[in-house]
């Protein structure tokens, strides 16, 4: 079973090649969390995986709900993460593997894969060709990763951590200020952002998105999946782009 959180398709993508390959399932944690879906048990025969995107050098708040949550039933599986991320996986990896052996879950490998970084505020995702070239390198990526896990081979394969990143991850709390984000004229009210946000952060009022909590995952999955590109994030975000993988 191959858990993923994905708000733009990278750590989807990633989760669903390494279960083409492996045969194992694969589910949304989003969904499940939609669901109230905690409990599970593990065939002897599968691999438990974790895929999500790399949040401030941390992981996303979603994730964390829905490992707090979590209860499953493992039976001597090989258990592995997988962080996708643009520039450095901070301490991800490490957050990660601290939260589910307190849940009696023992990482047995970590790997990480290098996307699209989708937090244009800053990074810039307009050259359709750098972010190209970008994905064939991920596949290349996943490809050995996946060659790892049918090995079951252990250890910290994730060569993008950071050391010192709490600072960093603590900013986080900042950042998921739903106050940031703001939305254009061109908004036609189809109601697709309030849908999908994986906090329930968005409600349709007026014909218009209005975030009624004060903060969310900051995801920007409502900026790179809007039909109009009508979400925006400060000054920069419509010059760099929307994403969501191919
Ligand atoms: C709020 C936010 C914070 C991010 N922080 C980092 C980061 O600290 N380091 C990094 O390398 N990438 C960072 N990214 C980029 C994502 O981790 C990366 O693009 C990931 O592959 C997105 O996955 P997804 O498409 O499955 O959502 C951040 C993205 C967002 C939206
Ligand atoms: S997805 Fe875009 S167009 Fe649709 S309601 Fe939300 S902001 Fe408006
Ligand atoms: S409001 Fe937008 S950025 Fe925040 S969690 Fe929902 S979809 Fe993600």
């Amino acid at each position: 079973m191959i858990f993923y959180f994905s708000a733009t398709g990278n750590s989807r993508h990633v989760a669903k090649v390494i279960a083409e390959k492996t045969g194992d399932r694969y589910a949304d944690i989003t969904e499940c969390l939609k669901k109230e879906l905690y409990n599970f048990i593990a065939d002897k025969s599968e691999n438990i995986g974790f895929v999500f995107p790399v949040y401030n050098f941390g992981l996303p708040v979603t994730l964390c709900r829905f490992i707090d949550k979590l209860n499953i039933k493992t039976n001597g599986n090989y258990i592995f993460t997988v962080a996708t991320y643009g520039g450095f996986s901070g301490g991800a990896s490490k957050i990660i593997k601290k939260m589910l052996a307190e849940k009696n879950i023992a990482v047995k490998a970590q790997y990480s894969v290098r996307m699209p970084d989708t937090w244009t505020p800053i990074y810039d995702l307009s050259d359709k060709n750098k972010v190209s070239e970008r994905n064939k390198e991920a596949d290349k990526a996943a490809d050995k990763i996946i060659k790892r896990i049918n090995k079951k081979k252990n250890g910290n394969f994730d060569y993008r951590h950071i050391p010192f990143s709490d600072y960093f991850y603590k900013d986080y709390e900042n950042l998921r200020r739903t106050s940031s984000l703001s939305v254009e004229d061109s908004c036609i009210g189809c109601g697709m952002c309030a849908k999908n946000c994986p906090e329930n952060a968005i409600e349709i009022r007026k014909g218009k998105p209005a975030w009624v909590k004060e903060k969310c995952a900051m995801c920007l999955g409502c900026l790179h999946h809007c039909p109009q590109f009508a979400i925006q994030r400060g000054e920069n975000t419509k010059k760099h782009g929307q994403y969501v993988h191919p």
